[in-house]
């Protein structure tokens, strides 16, 4: 049997990562290169009323300092697919500290980067609103949020009965940082110019929307427009869109009639792709004496830039997640002279799981109820909102595998109950979840009279293993050995597949690669069994099998032949055939969801409050794993994330400047090797006939959903001290 999917294959595009064979965005070997260096406005909010670019534009190897004066004339994007929707270059007004105001161009790296410094900016600064507080004051209830894909007010039942019900209330605030995307590679753009055709090799997410915003920029048509992007050394949200920066270098380059190259620098990163913005969340969960939830507040508070509604969703798993008939979500929006925030790794999810599931284990404490019998007691048996069956659901049992696991029956639920030596040790636990969605994905699979499979569709790998578990799926499908299958990707000229976000690729792309490969192999059987010459002549097409590469008689294996022999016959060099994802995302009435949860043990230093991740065991049901080792690491991965977010992550924002003054990897800090504790990882075994035909629900985003609120709640348990404002540093815990 040719079984592949599911197993823990390694990356198929491994060797070629560790011999420097895959081509980063960056490092594309392209001719002619020139470079560019963005210069950034060092106020957060005024005028510019100084600019004086001469001495760099007769800086040796310099081709162009463009500003808003020189700046040749481009259509402004909009707020999706553009990151935001700033007009770029266009005045003197300065709306956020580290604003483009402008591209040098030479033709050395260094050039450009000498050049930059010689560009003189006066500036008239007025006081820029940093602090979120006062943004808030002069904030806004939005209708919409999520840039106007939800509706901000999500409601059911009635709150004010459901506080008549409550025999016990929690009411507290929450609050999370602004956070900042650090995928290990920068962003980069690198556009080459020929007359009105455009190759650009782009960081993104999404080369497809990534051609759709460039041609409206350029006004040219998407035929045009080739965007390539191999490989990415990770994403998480900041590449999802086209920013300023791209747009920057793609019109210099044209502008110089040069290929350009621009990379942003890890400090550039801070204010040039977005980020997590901060959040205060103000939550009441009220319960009945046995502890039925009765009812469930939240209200976000956040932020977002000077010109775009962009909110981060903190109530998205709120109105999902427990049974409870009286909820009320809503949002309250400030505005701060920083750039538009951004999807990050479980946009709302994690920062409002964090709050949620800390009220929860709030709550538990308040009623003196093991916090996962609380869990399932309000466990959600159908979705809250709709009534509506979910397509799969194993959240009992994983809570019930992951305490089993854990050992959390050995825990005493008292505070500082538990300790070491000098060391006091906490056991918290949190759910986790994350919708299993899908958009709509096509791919095209070829089979060669060589034996070769090629598979294609212009979906990423942003580390995570598409790559690989694609290969898989074709070759399973076709009974092939993975060696067989060469998986393309990261290509405008492939079939047109959506952003890689929202944890729906291995769905989306999965099920159009399985469909196209089912039609191919549809296409050869009909040839066989319709001809006389094979030894499949005359049987029915659901007679034959997929094996070693072969087609075979399901009753009598030692009859058939191999997909070369069949296109060979036929005089035929190849067939393809193109799928799609379309068949089952009719299936409405399935409400579809991952979920999880989490465990961790923190071990705390009594003197300094050092908190210390210490074990760490996640189970989820998520659907079929495609891979278990690219599947495991990828939840590794978020859950180390979550571990930072937790403990660490912080970014810094001067309240006078509007600086951002840890911008770079030694002052924003971020788990290493030595913070990261062993961490055990499960999956339910799920089968969901209902989310698609290959039966994923996704996995990326899950993985950092409650693993701050399962660490507060474990330092809450070590030290009686119950941290609602992360990240939890020592000198919180003081
Ligand atoms: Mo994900 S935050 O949709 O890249």
């Amino acid at each position: 049997m040719n079984k592949v999917i599911g197993k823990p294959i390694n990356r198929v595009d491994g060797k070629l990562k560790v011999t420097g064979g895959a081509h980063y965005t960056a490092d594309m070997p392209v001719e002619n290169l020139t470079y560019g260096v963005l210069i950034e406005s060092t106020i957060a909010k005024g005028k510019i009323t100084k600019l004086e670019t001469t001495a760099a534009e007769t800086a040796p190897g310099v081709l162009a300092v463009i500003t808003y004066r020189n700046v040749p004339k481009f259509n402004q994007i909009t707020f999706f697919p553009g990151g935001q929707s700033l007009p770029i270059l266009q005045d003197e007004n300065i709306y956020y500290q580290g604003q483009h105001i402008g591209i040098v161009v030479a033709k050395t790296l260094e050039q450009a980067q000498y050049a930059a410094t010689l560009v003189k900016v006066e500036y008239q600064t007025e006081q820029p609103t940093i602090d979120i507080d006062e943004a808030l004051q002069q904030g806004y209830y939005p209708e919409k949020i999520f840039g106007g894909m939800l509706p901000a007010h999500i409601f059911r039942g009635d709150i004010t009965s459901g506080h008549s019900q409550a025999e016990v209330l929690v009411e507290q605030t929450y609050s999370t940082p602004m956070e900042n995307h650090n995928p290990i590679e920068p962003s980069a753009t690198l556009a080459v110019w020929e007359d009105d055709y455009l190759t650009l090799y782009e960081t993104t997410q999404g080369v497809c929307s990534a051609q759709g915003a460039m041609a409206k920029v350029f006004d040219i048509p998407p035929e045009n427009i080739r965007v390539i992007s191999e490989f990415l050394g990770g994403g998480f949200g900041c590449k999802a869109f086209v920013w300023p920066h791209a747009i920057l270098a793609t019109l210099a380059a044209r502008y110089v009639k040069h290929p350009v190259k621009l990379v942003l620098t890890r400090a550039q990163m801070y204010t040039s792709v977005g980020y997590r913005a901060p959040t205060k969340q103000h939550l009441t969960l009220g319960a009945t004496k046995d502890g039925k939830l009765t009812l469930i507040k939240h209200i976000g508070e956040t932020i977002t830039s000077p010109f775009d509604e962009f909110t981060e969703p903190v109530t998205k798993a709120t109105k999902m997640m427990y049974s409870c008939p009286n909820v009320d979500t809503k949002y309250r929006l400030g505005r701060i002279n920083a750039s538009t925030p951004t999807f990050m790794r479980a946009p709302g999810e994690a920062p409002g799981m964090f709050a949620l599931e800390s009220a929860m284990d709030e709550l538990s404490y308040a009623l003196e109820l093991d916090p996962i019998e609380l869990r399932i007691r309000n466990h959600a048996d159908v979705e809250p909102a709709t009534g509506h069956p979910w397509s799969s659901k194993s959240l009992k049992e994983c809570y019930h595998r992951g305490a089993e696991i854990f050992g959390w029956k050995h825990r005493n639920p008292k505070p500082r109950s538990m300790s070491d030596g000098e060391s006091l040790i906490g056991w918290g636990m949190a759910s986790a979840t994350f919708p299993a969605g899908s958009f709509p994905a096509t791919a095209k699979v070829t089979i060669y009279n060589s034996g070769e499979i090629l598979v294609e569709s212009a979906t990423h790998d942003l580390g995570t293993g598409t790559y690989t578990v694609m290969t898989q799926v074709a070759a399973e499908v076709l009974g092939v050995s993975l060696e067989k299958v060469e998986f393309k990707l990261g290509d405008t000229k492939l079939p047109k597949a959506p952003v890689t976000g929202n944890s729906t690729t291995a769905s989306s792309v999965g099920t159009a690669v399985q469909a196209a490969a089912t039609k191919v192999r549809s296409k050869v059987v009909e040839m066989a069994i319709s001809d006389s010459d094979s030894p499949l002549y005359q049987a029915k097409p659901e007679e034959v099998i997929f094996e070693s590469g072969k087609l075979l008689l399901k009753n009598n294996p030692a009859v058939g032949e191999s997909y070369q022999e069949v296109l060979t016959r036929h005089g035929l060099e190849n067939i393809e055939a193109v799928g799609d994802n379309a068949s089952k995302q009719q299936q409405q009435e399935y409400a579809k969801h991952s979920f999880g949860g989490i465990f961790v043990e923190v071990r705390i230093e009594r003197l300094l409050g050092e908190v210390r991740v210490t074990r760490c065991v996640g189970v989820y049901g998520a659907g079929r794993i495609l891979n278990a080792k690219t599947a495991r690491s990828q939840m590794i991965g978020g859950i180390t994330w979550g571990i930072g977010m937790a403990l660490m992550e912080h970014t810094v924002m001067s309240p006078h400047y509007g600086r951002i003054l840890n911008h770079n990897l030694s002052d924003y800090l971020i788990p290493v090797q030595l913070d990261v504790p062993d961490i055990q990882v499960q999956f339910v075994e799920e089968e969901d006939p209902y989310v698609n035909a290959l039966g994923t629900k996704g996995i990326g985003e899950l993985s950092i959903v409650g693993v701050a609120g399962a660490i507060a709640n474990a330092v809450y348990h070590a030290t009686g001290k119950r941290i609602r404002d992360l990240p939890i540093t020592p000198d919180k815990l003081g």
